[in-house]
């Protein structure tokens, strides 16, 4: 049988366990996670001169130019996916029929939940 004792001990335990696992998703990097994506499913149209580029300003050849966004403003509102249209993009949430990347195969789920955390994690240049 548990004495008392073992029981408050227990509880403790699993209450400090379970807030480990609350403590969030893993810091996603900017360099060795978010880059890559975008420059596998993005750059193509997104550097100087592609059709991306061209239509609405938003080049992604570095982490500076993906956060000066298009030439209309901003996609990336650091602590706000919802509110950054990179994310809403990618992750069909403006209209299903204008995902990023037009016309082409959507990210995978993954891909999309590592941009929603990088930017909700600060959309840092880390
Ligand atoms: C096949 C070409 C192509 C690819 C690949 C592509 N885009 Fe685009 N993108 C466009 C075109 C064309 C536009 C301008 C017309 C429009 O807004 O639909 C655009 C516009 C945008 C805009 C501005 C939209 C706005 O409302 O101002 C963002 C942000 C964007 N793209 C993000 C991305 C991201 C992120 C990726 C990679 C996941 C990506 N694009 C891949 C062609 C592309």
């Amino acid at each position: 049988m548990f004495r008392p004792n073992t029981l408050i001990l227990l509880t403790t335990l699993s209450t400090a366990l379970l807030a480990g696992c609350s403590a969030g998703p893993a810091p996603v990097s900017y360099k060795s996670e978010i880059k890559p994506i975008i420059d596998k499913y993005c750059t193509e149209c997104h550097l100087a001169g592609g059709t991306g580029a061209e239509a609405s300003g938003f080049i992604t050849q570095d982490y500076d130019a993906v956060m000066k966004g298009t030439k209309f403003g901003p996609v990336v509102v650091a602590g706000d996916p919802l509110s950054s249209s990179f994310y809403r993009l990618v992750a069909g949430k403006v209209d299903p029929s204008i995902r990023m990347p037009h016309g082409k195969e959507a990210l995978s789920e993954a891909e999309i939940t590592k941009i929603e955390h990088w930017i909700t994690q600060g959309a840092k240049n880390n």
